[in-house]
């Protein structure tokens, strides 16, 4: 046990059981509720893994219709929340947003005996999309949209609202996929810092809340966005190798590589990457070149590999959205896989509260602050 503290960071420790996801037990593999994220990607829709992961079992074609219905049904927003997302400045934080509409969510629909943790786990789902682009139109260009697209899927639901047109076809599976990459991932540090909250006795909200805040930061959800900042900035393979070299020799961290659990590739990364090599502008082709530069030099270099984070940032990019969505575009997906965990936890629930190891002074005199020097 000490072994791992002094590690940091729980890195290889298992701090609870779980039967929703199983992450790099054998080698690489990820599978959602025993499902391989393989055969999930290529045959499933978003809609699909989200019921799978909140309920436990794939939905039958009667029951995911009644739960797209159900999707639909939350597209709208309570006046309340708009009323809220209409103070927010244009400079928030897309993340901040989230996390704000969330917790007010909580105050206008507490969870209740009519209001339970399964209705409130399919209705964040479109809320949260709904509410960043509310959010958007009204700070950018005073509109009060109609967040109603009676699309009845997710990805369908964010391009309509990023476009205001009807999704072009290709662009709603690619984005499907990316959903369903990023639906769920055991114990990371979102979906842990959910349990710890709920595992108190907490709301359905707190939890969620707590999840899209810890989502926020660069070593994790952030690293997107990261990911693209440093792609932009190279106009060539060439000037990409030497940036990236010089990064590595001074020990600067590549957003985009890397994993805590997985140790010699993220078995996410090849169907993000497909979607990022298709792009067929000129735009799309220059990115790829450059990333597919950065990622031979930090693998020949460091033998890190692309987590999902790397080449997501150029599908992203292709699909339309500023980077700034990034990370939002992860929290609409991982939601399903945080409320999936929430239900888990308190199936059979103890309150986790692990020990520290004391590396403090000692016991001291106190010193009355009259008699205390500089
Ligand atoms: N760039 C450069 N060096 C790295 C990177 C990286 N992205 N990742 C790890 N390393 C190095 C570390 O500096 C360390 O080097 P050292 O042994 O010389 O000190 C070594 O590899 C081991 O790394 P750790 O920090 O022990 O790995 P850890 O498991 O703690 O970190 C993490 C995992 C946080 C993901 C890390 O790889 C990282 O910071 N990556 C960049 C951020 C990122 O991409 N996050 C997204 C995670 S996946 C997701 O959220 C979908």
């Amino acid at each position: 046990m000490f072994d791992f503290v002094k590690r940091g960071g729980l890195a290889g420790v298992e701090a609870g059981e779980t039967a929703i996801c199983s992450v790099g037990h054998e080698a690489n593999n990820l599978t959602y509720r025993g499902y391989t994220i393989q055969d999930l990607v290529k045959f499933a829709s978003y809609e699909e893994v989200a019921y799978l992961l909140i309920y436990g079992k794939l939905p039958t074609a009667k029951i995911l219709n009644e739960f797209k219905q159900e999707l639909i049904k939350y597209q709208s927003l309570p006046p309340q929340i708009c009323n809220i997302l209409e103070q927010l400045p244009a400079t928030s934080s897309p993340m901040d947003v989230l996390r704000t509409s969330c917790s007010a969510l909580g105050n206008i629909r507490p969870e209740s005996a009519t209001n339970t943790q399964y209705a409130i786990a399919t209705a964040l789902i479109p809320f949260l999309v709904s509410s960043l682009f509310y959010w958007h139109y009204f700070t950018t260009s005073g509109k009060k949209i109609n967040t109603v697209t009676q699309q009845s899927t997710i990805a369908g639901h964010i391009l309509a609202l990023l476009t205001m047109q009807t999704p072009n076809e290709t662009m709603r599976q690619a984005l499907n996929a990316s959903l369903i990459l990023y639906a769920e991932h055991e114990f990371n540090a979102s979906t842990f810092a959910a349990r710890v909250c709920v595992a108190t006795g907490a709301d359905f909200y707190g939890p969620i809340t707590a999840a899209i805040a810890t989502l926020s930061g660069p070593l994790h959800g952030g690293a997107n966005e990261e990911a693209m900042h440093l792609i932009e900035k190279y106009a060539t393979p060439a000037a990409a190798i030497e940036g990236v070299r010089e990064m590595l020799r001074e020990k600067k961290l590549i957003m985009g590589f890397g994993h805590r659990v997985y140790k010699t590739s993220d078995p996410r990364t090849e169907f993000i990457k497909k979607i990022a090599a298709d792009v067929n502008t000129e735009r799309g082709k220059t990115l790829y070149a450059v990333a597919n530069a950065i990622e031979t030099e930090v693998w020949d270099t460091k033998k890190l590999f692309p987590n999902l984070d790397f080449y997501s940032a150029l599908a992203y990019d292709y699909l339309g959205f500023p980077k700034e969505m990034f990370t939002p575009l992860f929290v609409f997906a991982r939601v399903a896989g945080w409320s999936a965990h929430i239900i888990e936890q308190r199936a059979n629930n103890k309150l986790i509260r692990p020990n520290a190891a004391y590396i403090g002074p000692g016991v001291q005199k106190f010193i009355p602050l009259d008699e205390r020097k500089d």
